[in-house]
């Protein structure tokens, strides 16, 4: 009886602790609709306050331009800044351009406005041949961080984004996964060096979607989290069995930073989502049910934050792609729209994790544990009590009942 309320109280504590630890934050990308497709133009303070009222923890601004920057103050909302590609080689060959970058983008609003990390270009090595990899990269990401440095700011880290496309030739088996051999080697190992110095993570751009079109041999239900009894991939290296494509992908990264010795390193997705609606008539997976089928799911498997099978916690930040629709009235129906709200910024689905009621029901949870732990509590101390008398003054033998017909 004893053992059976010990094991008990190791199984309630067990729940309890991994249920608080949510370990994964949950962002959105956000971008300025470009002129040149035509699209509505959407004030930063409209975008700020929208991103506040749905509860979003953190942002990821692609196109960091200052207004949007300073349109987050005073809010609770992690900033994610990433800089443009065009202006990575400037910052690596000039420092002053670094620090000037960083003065008019980050000091002029910091830390009113929470920036949490900087990302250097975004999968810059994509534009480079293989035979001409672009070695500034970290010289820029070094300038960016001795700019910050220079300014007496130390809790910004700095990183840069890659593409799994780009840079991950083979997914699976997740467990022999290896980062593409020459940038490997001249681009992403040095890197990697300096993210561990730093205390930095490894970014990276995650497209389920793209991977699924392309693999014959993933279905719909593996890309989009679908519970089902034959929805997994076994790794037969490790035994280990996959039920989503998403973590799969996580694993392949985290298994590549192993090759190099850099296994402990923070992963943060970048970018993930699912379309809405695609180019053309041959995607047929992008429609608003899978969309939103793929955005519930992800963030209902972050929000329990049971990790993947090679990473406890999971990746430490994740961002959706993307908090608003592209809108084109010139173009025809058919765009592929990645957005969680509409152009008008109606939203397109119901997502929970995101939104206020989930932070209640968080709220209702941890009371309803605080009280299990006292009646447990009242539980045990009463045995306690019992046994303590018992012992001080032991019961006298029990008169027999004898049954009588
Ligand atoms: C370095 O950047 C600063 C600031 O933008 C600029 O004034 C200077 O001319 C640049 N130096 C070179 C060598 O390009
Ligand atoms: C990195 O983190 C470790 C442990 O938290 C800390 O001791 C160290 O000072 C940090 N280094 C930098 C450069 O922030």
């Amino acid at each position: 009886m004893q053992s059976n309320l010990l094991l008990l109280l190791i199984s309630i504590t067990a729940i309890a602790i991994s249920s608080t630890t949510s370990a994964t934050t949950i962002g959105v990308t956000y971008s300025n609709p470009a002129p040149i497709y035509g699209s509505v133009p959407i004030s930063p303070e409209k975008i700020a306050a929208k991103v506040v009222a749905m509860n979003i923890q953190a942002v990821r601004l692609l196109d960091s331009n200052p207004e949007m920057i300073r349109a987050f103050a005073g809010t609770n909302v992690a900033i994610f800044l990433s800089i443009p590609n065009p202006m990575v080689p400037l910052l690596a060959s000039n420092l002053s351009f670094a620090s000037l970058w960083v003065y008019h983008n980050v000091f002029a609003f910091y830390p009113r406005t929470k920036i949490s990390v900087i990302s250097v270009g975004d999968d810059v090595i994509s534009s480079y041949s293989p035979d001409d990899p672009p070695l500034f990269l970290l010289r820029a990401m070094q300038n960016v961080q001795k700019s910050l440095e220079n300014l007496g700011i130390f809790k910004i880290s700095v990183s840069t984004t890659f593409s799994f496309s780009s840079i991950v030739p083979k997914a699976f088996p997740p467990s022999s996964a290896q980062f593409e051999q020459g940038n490997g080697e001249a681009i992403i190992r040095p890197i990697l060096q300096f993210l561990e110095r730093t205390n930095s993570s490894f970014m990276i751009k995650i497209d389920p979607y793209q991977m699924y079109r392309s693999s014959s041999s993933i279905t719909i239900g593996f890309a989009i989290f679908e519970t089902s009894r034959f929805n997994f991939r076994e790794d037969l290296a490790t035994g280990v069995r996959y039920h989503n494509l998403f973590d799969m992908m996580v694993d392949a990264v985290i298994s590549s930073m192993a090759v190099m010795g850099h296994e402990n390193i923070p992963v943060i997705v970048a970018e993930t989502g699912w379309p809405s609606s695609g180019i053309d008539a041959g995607e047929i997976d992008a429609t608003p049910y899978y969309s939103g089928q793929f955005l519930r799911s992800l963030i209902g498997h972050l929000r329990r934050g049971s990790g993947t099978p090679l990473r406890k916690g999971g990746p430490s930040e994740v961002y959706i792609f993307e908090l608003v629709d592209k809108y084109d009235p010139e173009q025809p129906v058919t765009s592929r729209n990645w957005g969680i709200l509409d152009h008008s910024l109606t939203d397109k689905y119901q997502l929970l994790g995101l939104k206020d009621s989930e932070t209640i029901f968080a709220i209702l949870l941890t009371v309803l544990e605080i009280f299990f732990y006292l009646a447990l509590f009242m539980i045990a101390s009463h045995r306690f009590i019992g046994w303590y008398i018992r012992r001080n003054d032991p019961p006298r033998p029990i008169r027999r009942h004898v049954r009588r017909n």
